[in-house]
């Protein structure tokens, strides 16, 4: 069913892309992902964050069929993918110097950057009527060769349902959007595994908005002082990005974090479990062997955070495949990658932490 109630059955084509092959512009699937792109129907595709939905950036009835397809809030605004740097030129004025030091250590990559917009050219459904655009270009070669080939800036939220978990593999943007779209290539898993980081880039100092890939560490080395959007660090205070208001990444069952020794999660486990739960664990492979619980899920390993990062919502997802109606997750260390990984349970968990006394 779509948002106006009526079954959507349109024919979705699958296409397997290798993302290691030579000159993918020539492929024959890529060139009809772009040229549907063109034609201004919804495709997805791998990034090297999360699989993203990509439509023309520049025509509302294209930008439309993503929200209608996702179910997501009008008021959220998109993030333009481009393949090159002078396509910026056309979206974005006033750049401050800054963000060409920026575009020249992470792009392309897990960076979007908030700038001013330009009038009348990206459609305002994409900025839900703001006077700023994100834009990003992806570190992924099949991304790149579809926005090449297509030759439109492209809007692109994760493919997911909103509000679920995004996807990191096409078997998840399958599941999720079958029916609903006209393609989706299938380029394997992606890297990063979390999505971008949104940098504002308006004011004086630029702020984040949302923790991704790039660290904030990574990007003090290279342009000096970088604030935190308070929404992210303080409870209560209303976000500057839209989309981090919103219930998000979730598995069907509730999730708690907890913060503490494994003795104390599994006390936590054995509370659940006598008040009539069945209760899944998120751990990582230092600490399996502690738990007893009805679906334990092994998430990367702390030694390299990187590898939480990229099996976490694969992790978060794969709970709805099992009975199990509570699930309780390890907590990291808010430094580095922590930080994004950490915002995502948070936001999974809708900000319920158990903490050890
Ligand atoms: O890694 C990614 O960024 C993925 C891949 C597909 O590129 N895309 C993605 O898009 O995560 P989405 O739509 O799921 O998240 C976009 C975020 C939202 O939190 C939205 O509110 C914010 O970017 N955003 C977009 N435009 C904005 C703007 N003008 N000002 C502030 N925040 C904005
Ligand atoms: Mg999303």
């Amino acid at each position: 069913m779509n948002l106006m109630g009526v079954a959507v059955h349109m024919e979705t084509k699958l296409w397997v892309v290798d993302k290691n092959g030579d000159n993918l512009k020539s492929y024959p699937h890529i060139k009809e992902a772009a040229r549907l792109l063109t034609n201004n129907e919804v495709v997805a595709f791998p990034t090297e964050t999360v699989y993203g939905l990509g439509a023309n950036a520049t025509l509302d009835h294209a930008v439309n069929k993503i929200f209608e397809a996702k179910g997501r809030p009008s008021d959220n605004p998109l993030i333009v993918h481009i393949a090159n740097r002078t396509q910026l030129d056309d979206i974005a004025s006033d750049v401050p110097d800054v963000v060409d030091i920026l575009i020249e250590h992470f792009w392309p990559g897990p960076l979007t950057l908030v700038l001013r917009k330009k009038a009348t050219y990206i459609s305002e459904r994409v900025t839900a009527g703001l006077d700023t655009v994100a834009v990003r270009m992806p570190d992924h070669p099949i991304a790149l060769a579809i926005l090449e080939e297509a030759k439109v800036p492209v809007a692109a939220p994760s493919a997911n349902l909103s509000g679920r978990p995004s996807p990191t593999t096409a078997a998840h943007v399958v599941d999720y959007l079958k029916g609903r779209i006209s393609g989706i290539v299938d380029g394997g898993p992606t890297g990063v595994g979390l999505e971008s980081t949104v940098l504002d880039c308006t004011e004086e100092v630029p702020v984040i908005l949302r923790p991704g890939g790039i660290t904030k560490e990574q990007l003090e080395r290279v342009c000096g002082q970088v604030h935190v959007d308070a929404a992210l660090v303080v409870e209560g205070q209303a976000p500057k990005s839209p989309g981090m208001k919103y219930t998000h990444y979730a598995p069907k069952a509730p999730v708690s974090i907890v913060e503490g020794s494994p003795q104390f999660l599994q006390d936590v486990v054995k509370e659940k479990q006598l008040a009539g739960f069945k209760v899944g664990v998120l751990t990582t492979s230092e600490r399996e062997g502690f738990y007893d619980a009805e679906r334990i899920v092994i998430c990367g390993t702390r030694s390299d955070l990187k590898t939480v990062a990229s099996g976490l919502y694969d992790a978060l997802r794969s709970f709805d495949e099992s009975d199990v109606d509570y699930i309780i997750s390890e907590s990291f260390p808010q430094e580095g990658l922590g930080v994004a990984i950490m915002n995502r349970l948070l936001k999974a968990a809708s900000f319920q932490v158990i903490r050890e006394k």
